[in-house]
């Protein structure tokens, strides 16, 4: 049984925009908690390099067994140039990594949607991306990512060896490939499942679980195999012919980078990692911005917060069954593009620069 308290969010804001991008959300929790009565408990504490900076290390164990605690934790972001030649075990990432892979968040998903406001920023031609909406369901706690043997070895003739292993079982598969299924039934219900099963026995393994729990409890849905580097081309040339992707740690980690950028609208998009639920229905999770640090526009007032906040939006949903509350905070976020306020990232030509806090203001002046 998973050991949490019901809604309490933990805080993590990181390193570089991470804390000014939080800021807002903080302020969007205490608006809910005041406004109707929602009584969530917050924590805030360091993580990735600001952990580092302070403590020697990227996460404390005091931080993790909070996180362990919690309903939902909520990042902005980790890492810099400042902590780029730590020592692996050291480096800003692994704080992310060891959540993900001690709270047992196996599904990442990853809405990559094309805000109509927005569509003249994608780098594709408008109707190539109006009303794209995919979901890329990332397995994130397996393959390359955490595949032992790893590491840098000296081998006999003088040279160096660097090895990662790309491993899956059955069972990792078969659960983030239900999650793809079950989100599949509640949209377009279409699974496209990318692999490189023509040269890896783990792709092929990928491709056979996916196939054999389709037949077995989702032959309702439309299923279609893909090869990764396919899917990357077709992700540009057509990318509405995809509802939701499933795909591996590695594989997902780029193709959903390639399909955030062609909406335009990175500082938008949110994700929202999650943990299998117990029989009383608890669940781990964790709620994150799809960008990074953005450490050159760090303390600046510049930050897009839209992404952090519609992470916070996923909370709402997955985490609490608060789709109604989800519901008020993404049209909040609408009617203040509608109105065209922007941050800089996303300023186009007869729209309204605003600071990272005045796009908070003006969130939550739609809530009311
Ligand atoms: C992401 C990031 C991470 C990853 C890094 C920061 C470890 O790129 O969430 O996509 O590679 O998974
Ligand atoms: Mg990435």
């Amino acid at each position: 049984m998973i050991k949490i308290k019901k809604r309490k969010f933990l805080l993590l804001p990181g390193d570089g925009i991470g804390p000014e991008v939080i800021g807002q959300v903080k302020r969007i929790i205490n608006w809910f908690n005041k406004n109707k009565s929602l009584d969530f408990e917050i924590d805030e504490e360091l993580v990735g390099g600001a952990a580092y900076d302070k403590h020697g290390t990227p996460i404390t164990d005091e931080v993790f067994y909070k996180a362990l605690e919690s309903e939902a934790v909520i990042l902005g972001a980790v890492g810099g140039p400042k902590w780029d030649n730590l020592e692996f075990s050291k480096k800003p990432e692994r704080a992310l990594l060891k959540l993900r892979k001690e709270l047992k968040l196996f599904a990442n998903l990853r809405p990559a949607i094309c805000f109509k406001q927005l569509v003249d920023a994608s780098s594709l031609k408008p109707e190539l991306v109006s009303n794209l909406d995919i979901m890329f369901v990332r397995e994130l706690t397996g393959g390359i990512y955490f595949g032992e043997p790893r590491g840098i070895k000296p081998i006999d003739n003088g040279e160096r060896k660097g090895i990662n292993t790309h491993v899956y079982t059955t069972s990792e598969i078969e659960r983030v490939a239900r999650v793809a299924f079950d989100l599949a039934r509640k949209r377009n219900n279409k699974v496209t499942s990318c692999e490189k099963s023509n040269v890896m026995e783990a792709g092929q393994l990928w491709k056979e679980e996916v196939q054999a729990i389709h037949e077995k409890e989702y032959k309702d849905v439309e299923l279609n195999h893909m090869l990764a580097d396919n899917c990357a081309m077709q992700l540009v040339r057509n990318p509405k012919q995809f509802d939701v992707i499933v795909t591996d740690n590695l594989f997902g980690d780029m193709l959903s980078d390639e399909a955030a950028m062609l909406t335009g609208s990175l500082g938008l998009l949110p994700s929202a990692s999650l943990g299998s639920k117990d029989k009383d229905g608890n669940m781990r999770s964790l709620y994150e911005p799809v960008h990074g640090s953005a450490p050159d526009i760090a303390g600046k007032g510049t930050a897009n917060p839209i992404a952090t906040i519609l992470s916070f939006g996923m909370a709402l949903r997955y985490s609490l069954d608060l789709d109604k509350e989800a519901d008020t905070l993404e049209k909040a976020v609408q009617d203040v593009l509608d109105e065209g306020l922007r941050t800089k990232d996303i300023l186009s030509k007869g729209t309204k620069e605003v600071s990272t806090s005045e796009m908070g203001d003006a969130i939550i002046s739609k809530l009311q």
